[in-house]
């Protein structure tokens, strides 16, 4: 019966859809069509349709405007959200992320993204799930649903095949129909079939020459073959034409309100050439989603933005903001807790350093090391546009010391100064002048020099997006109060495009600042012009730009106790919807003499070391690839001066995507604790205490070097970036070589001229330890499977260790004797088991008839015959372990014809 209420109100949405389309004609249709602002899509009050507000993403819930005083709940990264292999758990925390929304006045959460982890090179890596197409698709849909259930629509990115940053815009990426239909296209299909996503995005890049917002791959097989009901949107500004965006299949075009559609997509109805029905169609699918989200039925909706905050004397301050609130109760901290350490991995554990004994237990440690860049500046998550705005982020010193109480000392130290440029000005550094509370000034001023609006923020670092201040103001000016804790020079900077100066006026020693940005009236000193020019945009892609702005900096000399007033002014380009810059801070940047030594100092000193590195936002972002997988500065020689000083030594690598850990096999501890979002050092302290397992397994495979990955360049050649590997992905790709040279006999000895044993990642697919050791016992499955039958299998492990774990049991195919090129083997399901020490458990996992398919690409890949799904009767292997290099047990599967 519930299929019946399903239908029934499946019918009463599309009917209160027909009614509301037929109260616009074609006008106020295509009107529909290009987004109101940034964010948002227009109203209709005609139609009983309010705006709708879209924002990103997959971190945690932006809103409308990027201000470091409306926080957001931040989630670990993507890829640490996959590597828990846990689809309740994200179930969970896409609940969250739709409470978040509503909260924010959120209707279409642009998330998640599943673009696939092809090259580690690629910038969002971070920001995408793994390089396996289930995986992706398991962990993506129980993230759809969670959103979905409350009410939110989720929208699937960046269809398709946008696995790399590099000239985004205009590469054309070439991939074959099998790799397209069984790895690319995979994920989106069962988020769009089976998890029923309500909105899709259209990507940047181009396939097979058209670019995804004109590509036919949007009308089949999205729409047509797996029909799909909801709204494809383009990517932001990625919509370049009107007629064959619009005969291609996309529906919405954002942001608006300009674009190429608007009165010329009316002329092209009218001239014949884009027929009135596909309009119709566009609008229909956008009311479906308000009906969806709730907009057409609740006309009142989340309501206008508040625009400026200000009251009428356009006083504004940080705390008439709910400044620095947390987005999250208690229930969702705790959730976060728990997603960030069941995603963390435990590569290594020699000797079972870990989990560490508390204190007061035999070996219980009193002392603990905290060193490393990620231990003073650590990072919750990557760059670009799904960076959010945190409440807070608990560091990993802070984590161990709630965790460890009074009785256990805990020292830190940076050792290593991984970034070259200092961080924005934040609450901790800086003073607003008027004020004296800690932060920054902002004043906007009109062309008269008016003040539109002042306030204090709480971050140096500033983005407006359609700000409906900024569009009136000539000129944004920021100012700080800045003490130097150390005599030196101390450098001082921004980031951002068009005209900047940047002033800094110096007090006298342990002067106070009394000044109001520009009548600076502070005590005795010279003001010194820092910079005073145009930062250019770079050539190309300008939302990379915007997200990862060009940077200068300079420095002043300083006294320690020395007050300076800084102020930095910004001429906004006329008319630029968006404004991105930062004033960053006065840490000196290289890394100190002594730094490195006081370190490993410190290391020597504790009973146990823990090393946090890793890599940044700036690093990992969304608008560049990485050029390489080094961790930056000289991080690794911090691990190994730390491991030959203190033989208890843990390193934490703080990362998004991988990074080579040259020295892995000289320490007893690895643990990757991704970008794991605000709750980082409290969740860190859970998993190095034993509180909670460490409960990932990599979606990834980690490499040992760079030139052992078998996919590396994402540069485009002649415009063309050839996925050369076809269907050979990740762990495919890696598992393919290895096969081949096992097929070719035992690996050449060593120095005899001929070709060695094919190169081995550091940690394989589906790889990390637990606290606990497993037993994998035995696997049950048919012998005989028909065509288009699910395989059930039954799988018993037993924790033959002392401590309750959970593994994840994953079960992959091979094909050994086939008519058709198949990978070495491929994941086609998992499941996960919690058992108590020396219990046995049974889980169920269930493989899709897809599993056995493979695609018929159309005969001549030119329109000569469609291509389909075949299934090639004969003998598969089915293999089940706890990673992808380890799958003991086996069971042969005939597929019968
Ligand atoms: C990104 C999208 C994002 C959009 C809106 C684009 O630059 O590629 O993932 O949703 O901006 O911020």
């Amino acid at each position: 019966m519930a299929g019946v209420g399903a239908a029934d109100s499946a019918g009463a949405l599309e009917k209160q859809v027909t009614e509301a389309l037929s109260r616009l004609d074609l006008e106020a249709r295509v009107r529909l069509l290009t987004g109101a602002s940034f964010w948002r899509t227009w109203p209709s009050p005609e139609a009983g349709l309010r705006t709708m507000v879209l924002s990103d993403g997959p971190a945690g819930v932006r809103g409308e405007r990027c201000d470091e005083r409306e926080p957001s709940a931040n989630l670990p990264c993507p890829s640490a959200l996959a590597a828990t292999w846990d689809e309740p758990l994200l179930g969970a925390v896409g609940r969250l992320l739709a409470a978040q929304a509503r909260a924010k006045g959120v209707d279409v959460v642009l998330g998640p993204t599943v673009n696939l982890h092809r090259s580690p090179l690629g910038g969002r890596h971070f920001e995408c799930l793994s390089e396996d197409p289930l995986l992706t698709a398991r962990v993506g849909g129980a993230l759809v649903r969670g959103i979905q259930a409350g009410g939110v629509a989720a929208t699937v990115k960046h269809y398709v095949a946008n696995e790399s940053e590099t000239d985004r815009f205009t590469v054309d990426v070439r991939v074959d129909e099998r790799a397209l239909r069984e790895v690319y296209l995979a994920p989106f299909e069962t988020l769009v079939r089976e998890a029923g996503a309500w909105a899709v995005m259209a990507a940047y890049n181009s396939v097979a020459g058209a670019t995804m917002t004109e590509n036919a791959l949007l009308r089949g097989p999205l729409k047509d073959e797996w029909g799909f009901d909801g709204l494809v949107v383009s990517d932001w500004i990625a919509t370049r034409s009107t007629v064959p965006a619009a005969l291609a299949g996309l529906d919405l075009v954002m942001p608006g309100p300009w674009g190429p559609w608007g009165p010329a997509l009316v002329g092209a109805v009218r001239d014949g050439s884009v027929p009135a029905e596909v309009v119709e169609d566009k609008a229909r699918r956008l009311l479906r989603l308000a009906a969806r989200v709730g907009a057409l039925t609740d006309p009142a909706g989340p309501g206008p933005a508040d625009d400026t905050g200000a009251d009428d004397t356009g006083a504004k301050d940080a705390g008439a903001r709910d400044a620095g609130a947390d987005p999250a109760g208690p229930h969702a901290r705790d959730l976060l807790r728990r997603a960030a350490a069941g995603g963390m991995v435990l590569l290594r554990n020699e000797d079972g350093l870990l989990p560490l004994p508390g204190a007061g237990t035999p070996g219980g440690i009193r002392r603990i090391a905290v060193v490393g860049p990620n231990a003073t500046l650590p990072r919750g998550q990557g760059g670009g546009s799904a960076t959010v705005f945190p409440p807070h982020l608990v560091g990993p010193a802070d984590g161990l010391r709630a965790a460890l109480g009074d009785g256990v000392e805990v020292v830190t130290a940076t050792g290593v100064r991984a970034e070259p440029w200092p961080a924005p000005l934040s609450t901790a550094n800086a003073r607003d002048p008027e004020s004296g509370e800690p932060g920054v000034r902002v004043r906007f001023f009109d062309a008269d020099g008016n003040v539109l609006l002042g306030e204090r923020r709480l971050s140096g670092r500033l983005m407006f997006m359609d700000d409906p201040v900024l569009a009136r103001s000539a000129r944004v000016e920021v100012t700080a109060l800045l003490t130097a804790r150390a005599s030196g020079r101390h450098p001082l900077g921004f980031a951002g495009m068009g005209r900047f100066s940047l002033r800094a006026h110096p007090a006298s020693a342990g002067a106070t600042g009394t000044g109001t940005g520009t009548d600076v009236s502070v005590a005795a000193g010279v003001e010194t012009v820092l910079y005073d020019d145009t930062l250019e945009p770079p050539d190309g892609d300008i939302v990379a730009a915007f997200l990862r702005p060009p940077v200068w900096w300079g420095g002043v000399d300083l006294t320690a106790g020395t007050e300076v007033l800084v102020t930095l002014r910004h001429d906004p380009p006329a008319g630029m919807p968006v404004a991105s810059f930062a004033l960053l801070g006065e840490e000196p940047s290289p890394t100190g003499p002594r730094e490195l030594e006081t370190a490993v100092e410190l290391a020597a000193s504790a009973d146990v070391a823990v090393v946090v590195v890793g890599t940044s936002d700036r690093v990992e972002s969304e608008g560049v690839d990485r050029g390489g997988l080094d961790l930056p500065a000289e991080q690794d020689e911090l691990v190994r001066r730390v491991a030959a000083v203190n033989p208890r030594t843990v390193v934490v690598v703080n990362a998004g995507a991988p990074v080579l850990l040259p020295w892995r096999e000289l320490v007893p501890a690895v643990l990757l604790s991704w970008f794991p979002g605000q709750e980082f050092g409290a969740a860190l302290a859970d998993v190095l205490l034993g509180r909670a397992e460490p409960g990932g397994r990599l979606p990834t495979t980690w490499p040992a070097r760079a030139e052992d990955c078998p996919v590396w360049s994402v540069t485009p050649v002649d415009g063309a970036l050839d996925y050369t590997e076809g269907i050979h992905v990740g762990y495919r790709g890696w598992s393919r070589r290895a096969t081949a040279a096992a097929a070719d006999g035992p690996a050449a000895p060593v120095g005899s001229g001929l070709a060695a044993s094919p190169p081995a990642p550091a940690y394989p697919f589906g790889h990390g330890l637990g606290y606990t050791t497993w037993a994998y016992e035995s696997l049950d499955a048919p012998a005989v499977l028909a065509p288009d039958e699910p395989l059930r299998v039954q799988v018993t492990v037993r924790n033959s260790g002392d401590r309750p774990g959970r593994t994840v049991v994953q079960a992959y195919l091979s094909r050994g004797d086939s008519a058709v090129e198949r990978p070495a083997l491929w994941l086609v399901g998992f499941a996960t088991a919690d058992v108590a020490p020396g219990q046995r458990a049974t889980v169920s996992v269930e493989i899709a008839p897809r599993a056995f398919q493979h695609w018929r690409p159309a005969l001549g890949g030119d329109g000569g015959g469609a291509g389909g799904w075949s299934t090639e009767p004969g003998t598969f292997t089915l293999l089940v372990g706890p990673s992808s290099a380890r799958l003991a047990l086996r069971r042969d599967v005939v597929v019968a014809s």
